[in-house]
């Protein structure tokens, strides 16, 4: 009962979950996404700070190892994140020209993007050693162009980024991205869209649409999605509302629950299927024991790896 095999079943493009080489290299994580996941998120390997902590210098050992592991058993990538406040190096932080910051934008996301170009082709042997007849698939990429850009209020979030340019910055990332891979879909990424009506639920429309009429080639809306018990029900009603924005998808990229009740779960999984536009659901991680948030255990597998009622709820949901 792969999770994976059932959301594609009532159309949807895939169940997901983040990992990264630590993990896939210890206990059970590679296996169970193996078995239960379609796609990966890389946790922290293609975040600026990871892949380019000096200017001119890439380290690529840690997402080349998850795009490999993707490739390698067939798993679609949500790359994560081009440009974001946080994780960031501190050369970056500390551009102080527009004009230099408008070209670092630019290098790197097209370096990132340019990497892992298109559609990373995989060769799958289906019974090889008797037929010997490869079958090809392919695992796209698509990014997290933008992450957590907006404050409550309605203002960009202060970082170098909206201090020396405004909001072009948004335009020129996705631009880049576009350009060096005009087949990946492109994403705005955000927290606090969890219920209709939500103030930045009404800014993220707000400037999506804006910017798409001017050109700005956003693709996608990701919902984070980090609740805590009893949020599930209203997911629902935001990813609806998210939806009527111009984009053709909207998706849920880092879901997890404090406590992981089944009824909170179940209603994350149901509002997507509810929702045309929400083409897949990601959860941040695999076992409670390696959350990123500590002692919340909201995850779909304990800490001996075992999966929870959760897990076996969204199995009957499905
Ligand atoms: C988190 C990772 O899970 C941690 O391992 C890391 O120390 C900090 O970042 N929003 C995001 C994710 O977009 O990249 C964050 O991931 C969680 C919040």
């Amino acid at each position: 009962s792969s999770i994976n095999q059932l959301i594609k079943n009532r159309g949807k493009g895939y169940f997901g979950t983040a990992t990264d080489r630590g993990l896939l290299q210890r206990e059970k994580n590679a296996a169970i996404i193996n078995a239960n996941f379609g796609q990966v998120t890389p946790e922290n390997s293609m975040k600026w700070q990871s892949l380019n902590p000096s200017q001119g210098q890439y380290n690529w050992g840690d997402a080349d190892y998850l795009v490999d592991f993707a490739q390698q058993n067939g798993k679609s990538i949500r790359g994560h994140t081009l440009v974001w406040h946080s994780q960031l190096p501190q050369w970056v932080a500390n551009i102080n020209n527009a004009d230099t910051l408008r070209q670092v934008i630019r290098t790197h996301v097209s370096t990132v993007v340019g990497r892992y170009k298109g559609k990373i082709r995989a060769w799958v042997s289906l019974w090889s050693w008797l037929l010997d007849v490869p079958h090809e698939i392919y695992a796209d990429i698509c990014q997290d162009v933008v992450n957590e850009i907006f404050n409550e209020d309605g203002t960009l979030r202060s970082s170098v980024f909206s201090r020396l340019l405004g909001e072009e910055f948004v335009s020129i990332a996705f631009r880049a991205a576009r350009e060096a891979d005009p087949a990946c879909r492109l994403y705005i990424n955000d927290y606090n869209l969890d219920r209709s009506g939500a103030s930045k639920v009404n800014l993220m429309r707000y400037y999506v649409d804006k910017w798409i009429s001017e050109g700005v080639p956003i693709d996608g809306i990701g919902t984070q999605t980090h609740l805590s018990a009893g949020g599930g029900a209203a997911v629902q009603g935001a990813l609806q509302q998210l939806a009527t924005a111009a984009v053709t998808e909207v998706a849920i990229t880092e879901l997890d629950i404090a406590n992981a009740p089944t009824s909170d779960y179940n209603a994350v999984v149901q509002g997507c299927l509810n929702t045309p536009k929400c083409y897949g659901i990601t959860v941040w991680g695999i076992s409670d024991k390696d959350s990123w948030r500590t002692g919340a255990n909201p995850l779909l597998f304990d800490s001996n790896f075992n999966p929870k009622a959760a897990y076996n709820s969204i199995v009957t949901l499905l």
